[in-house]
């Protein structure tokens, strides 16, 4: 058997509570650490970045002491520095900005890694992957957007494929240790082309909490990973 280009990395699974009931969060944050998830994923939109609002850090805050999963907080928020302290105060672990959000991506980042959270750049659909190149050093996680942001249940758009391994390229030249994150549209028919293509971590909102049995949906989805990945 020939030897894999790299060590095999678990498929990591984050659930995007952005499909979530609202009305029952806590519950559903409980019965997503039951099924098994790696991380929850939290969308906040401002209405303005994107043309939706979900949550703020009350929320973060509020779900916090019911869930023991890393707080993977996806900020889809312009500006983003005058809150992320605010976001890790309220218990985020992972904190990613966008790359288009501005205005300086460096000084984000520093802030967020000052604060002790891992820091993520994030780029839309219609970003090319050398957005990211400028903050490698500086990064533990990149999300490449696989729909524009704003909603869940979109269609996952292809052309991300090429981008999440044009992605994964320079983070081996770069040699660190960063999760290549896919976000928007995963489902268990995409998950094994995603993962082939170089993610480690996939996010999946309505795969996971638009299933009847969530601990199912989440191993359906690190299986179909696992098959082109691992
Ligand atoms: C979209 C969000 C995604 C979204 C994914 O702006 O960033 O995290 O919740 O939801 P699904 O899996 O339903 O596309
Ligand atoms: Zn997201």
């Amino acid at each position: 058997m020939p030897m894999p280009a790299r060590p095999p990395v678990r498929t990591i699974i984050a659930a995007s509570l952005l499909a979530g009931d609202f009305a029952r969060l806590k519950e559903e944050v409980r019965a997503i650490e039951e099924a098994r998830a790696d991380w929850l994923h939290l969308d906040v939109m401002d209405g303005h970045f994107v043309p939706n609002i979900s949550f703020g850090a009350g929320v973060v805050r509020a779900i916090r002491a019911h869930c023991r999963l890393p707080f993977d907080v996806h900020l889809m928020i312009e500006p983003v520095d005058p809150y992320l302290a605010s976001f890790a105060e309220a218990g985020a672990d992972h904190i990613s900005v966008h790359a288009e959000a501005g205005p300086h991506l460096h000084r984000s980042l520093q802030t967020i890694r000052g604060l002790g959270c891992k820091a993520g750049v994030a780029i839309n659909p219609a970003t090319p992957p050398v957005a990211v190149a400028p903050v490698l050093d500086l990064v533990d996680i990149v999300l490449v957007m696989t729909v524009d942001p704003g909603f869940g249940g979109q269609t996952f758009l292809s052309p991300a494929i090429g981008k999440i391994a044009t992605v994964r390229e320079m983070i081996e030249a770069s040699g660190r240790d960063i999760a290549l994150v896919a976000d928007g549209g995963i489902t268990c028919e995409i998950a094994g082309a995603v993962r082939a293509a170089g993610a480690t971590a996939l996010i999946a909102g309505t795969a996971i909490f638009g299933a009847p049995d969530y601990a199912a949906a989440v191993a359906a989805l690190r299986g179909a990973g696992a098959e082109a990945g691992e």
